[in-house]
């Protein structure tokens, strides 16, 4: 297990597309691992591996539910409407207010390569939407109203 260094927004590497992962090898499943224990370090909600640097289309997410892990995660469906105040590990000491879908469906692959398809709601859609941005290059600085400081 290891701690990997989380890029900061300004790294060329978070604004990269991701590649899609062709097979859950005994490396990706180190990656995910690397990548949970960096989250819960780090006290994040969610990561995506281009914040450790690594190319791939690989989000992990806990937001107090218990780890959720989704490679090549794709949004197939979402509906509504929400505006919550989000942060990013890669951002530090800035928040702001980003519109997102209230719910999403996500199709993706687990640890064991199965398919598989989560529903999230409010706080667990949001996430699913910041992570899978990330692995298109997009940050939520770039979507976000109102940007400050934490209180
Ligand atoms: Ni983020």
């Amino acid at each position: 297990m290891a701690i990997y260094n989380i890029l900061k927004e300004g790294d060329p590497a978070l604004r990269e597309k991701s590649k899609l992962v062709p097979k859950i090898t005994p490396n990706i499943i180190k990656l995910i691992r690397n990548m949970l224990e960096t989250m819960y370090d780090a006290e994040g909600v969610g990561l995506a591996a281009p914040q450790i640097g690594v190319l791939k289309r690989v989000i992990v997410i806990d937001v107090g539910d218990g780890p959720i892990v989704l490679v090549n995660p794709e949004i197939i469906e979402g509906q509504g409407e929400v505006t919550e105040t989000e942060g990013c590990l890669s951002c530090p000491g800035l928040v702001g207010d980003v519109k997102r879908d209230k719910i999403v469906k996500v199709k993706g692959l687990n640890e064991k390569g199965e398919e598989v398809v989560i529903q999230g709601e409010d706080l667990l859609a949001i996430a699913l939407q910041h992570e899978i941005d990330h692995l298109e290059g997009i940050l939520f600085i770039d979507k976000a109203t109102n940007l400050r400081k934490p209180e």
